[in-house]
């Protein structure tokens, strides 16, 4: 499927121009703009901007210029009227929840997805008292038998952090437009812009952790969330006041790192396909978990609503957690460390780093071993990624 926008270029040159109208001020690269605070050229403009959360230049915390600019870019490429960026993915995610859920509605949630993500929606099922349903999002039944007439937000990451497991996000849309009015939220994090378009397939909201592809280059904090217009200032308006803005210069850094997100998301791919065609034939690999080998149980529908299977390999080796926890700290090239989606590989070990926060039998819902690996492909050369890899099952 190719990435479906409203604009008719093409994806990297989206990624260049997707923001133009929001820079006007003639430099090829937009100014940083620090100002918190702007002037009104009379008092009338003042009281109308005072009155409009949507208003540009107003106040600090309800945006900047550079934060508008991030915004329209990622506008322009998930297909969306608008979108609201804030300090941080999970931010984003909990603005999002804010946005739609009350107190005593019921929410429907998915085992598979970022621990932290779990943690935060669990634990505001209990703060507002929600009538919360976590279910296993690989199986459409699933969402079939958990949405219901009454349902106000359905939240799914797809593919899932770390195991790769997807959601037929086609499939749930059509489920949540017949069952409810629920908004239908997907992050989307581990497919990029590039790979995915959510909105496209019928989804109402599409979520980023900005921190991970979109930056790109691991040296930014950030979370985004693009909607059709009325949903996406229902966000902004608990967003202003709730408070978690992006500061301009982490804006202005993300706008920097999706200038080159096409080319290097291309990248991405062809590597971490290559290198999951070789982890799948080397001797030492119990198992790889890749949305574009044939061997992944939702290969078909990765093919289906995917434009690539992204830099994300979930693979497991022989010898347990042991072998596994060894085997990561030989590598050399692709450096021991959390965070995802950067230019450069990192790999982690997910029971005990980036998951760790939930219980063993929460990490078994999520699908998640003690041997498990979790490989970010970066856009080195695979042939130096292999050799990488190869050298680390020697020492094994
Ligand atoms: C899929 C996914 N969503 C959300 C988040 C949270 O993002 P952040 O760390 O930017 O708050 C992460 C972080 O790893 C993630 O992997």
């Amino acid at each position: 499927m190719q990435p479906t926008t409203k604009k008719t270029y093409g994806f990297q040159t989206q990624c260049l121009h997707a923001g133009d109208h929001r820079n006007q001020s003639g430099h090829v690269s937009p100014p940083i703009s620090l100002s918190t605070a702007f002037v009104f050229p009379d008092t009338t403009e003042g009281a109308r901007r005072a009155a409009d959360i949507e208003a540009d230049e107003f106040y600090g915390r309800w945006g900047s210029t550079n934060a508008r600019e991030f915004e329209a870019l990622i506008a322009g490429l998930e297909g969306a009227d608008d979108a609201v960026c804030a300090s941080s993915g999970l931010g984003i995610i909990s603005m999002v929840a804010h946005a739609f859920l009350n107190p005593g509605d019921h929410f429907v949630g998915v085992h598979a997805c970022y621990s932290e993500t779990k943690i935060l929606l669990e634990s505001l099922a209990k703060q507002l008292s929600l009538d919360a349903t976590f279910i296993q999002s690989d199986r459409i039944e699933n969402f079939e038998q958990a949405i219901r007439p009454d349902t106000k937000l359905v939240f799914a990451e797809t593919p899932a952090n770390p195991t790769l497991s997807l959601v037929d996000i086609e499939g749930v849309a059509r489920i949540v437009r017949e069952k409810s009015d629920a908004a239908f939220a997907v992050d989307s994090t581990f497919a990029s812009p590039y790979n995915q378009n959510p909105l496209a397939l019928g989804a109402d909201i599409v979520i980023h952790s900005a921190t991970k592809y979109i930056g790109g280059h691991s040296d930014v904090v950030a979370g985004v969330c693009a909607a059709r217009k009325p949903l996406a200032h229902q966000v902004r308006d608990k967003f202003s006041f709730h408070g978690p803005h992006l500061d301009p210069f982490s804006s202005w850094l993300l706008c920097r790192g999706i200038r080159t997100l096409g080319l290097r998301i291309r990248q991405q791919n062809e590597n971490a396909l290559e290198l999951a065609h070789y982890l799948e034939s080397h001797p030492k690999v119990n198992r790889v978990y890749y949305p574009m080998l044939e061997s992944h149980p939702q290969h078909t529908l990765a093919r289906r609503q995917m434009r690539g299977g992204g830099g994300m390999i979930c693979f497991e080796i022989q010898g347990g957690m042991e072998a596994s926890l060894r085997f990561i700290s030989t590598m050399q090239l692709s450096k021991l460390a959390v965070s995802l989606g950067g230019v450069s590989s990192t790999i982690t070990h997910p029971s005990s780093m980036t998951h760790n926060l939930l219980p063993r039998e929460e990490r078994e819902k999520a699908g998640i071993t003690d041997g498990m690996l979790r490989f970010s492909v970066g856009i080195e050369e695979v042939d130096d990624l292999k050799e990488d890899l190869e050298e680390a099952f020697r020492k094994i």
